[in-house]
């Protein structure tokens, strides 16, 4: 029988902080290095704890000053150029706080994926969870996304949720939809890997063509 056999495919991660995400994926990938694995993590922040976690594991960590360039649009260029040189199939946004010209999105597209600590379309930007507690939701948790020019706006890939305990405090949901997120990105990146997961303009095809969108990851 002919098996069909694909090259392990390269992932860049972008990161701007802790990078607790990123962890989750480099282990996530670890028994799965025919699938794929993280090749390089470039940040904006020289004291991002996610270049910390890369050197550990052996991984290229890249720091690009946003001060030594004149525009956003001078700055992704260069971020564009240092991504190109891995050739990745999929480039992965994990806390990735920037947003990103329009240029590079469309080098991009259809391998560039985010993750953002809401149950999108609701609540994009920033300070998620305060808001949710504030406006007294009883669902809240985690979305993927293919990136477009719209901030957290692009095609939904999947949703993991939970719901509120009563009297939650920030911390404590905080970290629930987080540890969420580190179940749900691996998920996604090993499904894309796969093939499994496609961006058709401005929706995703699943698997062999089943249309269920966003996919829920459950507990
Ligand atoms: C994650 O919770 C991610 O959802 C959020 O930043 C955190 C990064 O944590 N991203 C956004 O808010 C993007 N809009 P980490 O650095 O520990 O992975």
């Amino acid at each position: 029988m002919n098996v069909k056999q694909t090259k392990p495919k390269n992932i860049v991660v972008l990161v701007s902080g802790n990078g607790s995400n990123l962890q989750a994926i480099i282990d996530s990938l670890e028994g799965k290095v025919e699938l794929g694995s993280v090749i390089a993590v470039i940040s904006n922040n020289a004291s991002a704890f996610g270049l910390e976690r890369a050197k550990k594991h052996s991984i290229d960590a890249i720091f690009i000053n946003p001060k030594d360039f004149e525009s956003r649009e001078r700055f992704d260029q260069k971020l564009a150029e240092k991504i190109e040189f891995y050739n990745p199939a999929l480039v992965v946004l994990a806390g990735f706080m920037r947003i990103l010209s329009a240029d590079f999105v469309k080098i991009f597209s259809g391998r560039l994926i985010n993750i953002h600590p809401s149950l999108l379309p609701k609540y994009p930007g920033l300070n998620t969870h305060a808001r949710v507690i504030k406006s007294g939701d009883i669902k809240h948790g985690t979305s993927v996304h293919f990136v477009t020019e719209e901030l957290d706006g692009g095609p939904l890939i999947a949703q993991a949720e939970l719901k509120l305990d009563e009297n939650e405090s920030f911390t404590e949901l905080a970290l629930r939809v987080q540890s969420l997120e580190y179940k749900l990105y691996p998920w996604v990146i090993v499904l894309f890997l796969q093939g499994k997961i496609i961006q058709f303009e401005n929706s995703v095809k699943y698997n062999n063509d089943c249309l269920v969108s966003p996919l829920l990851l459950n507990d």
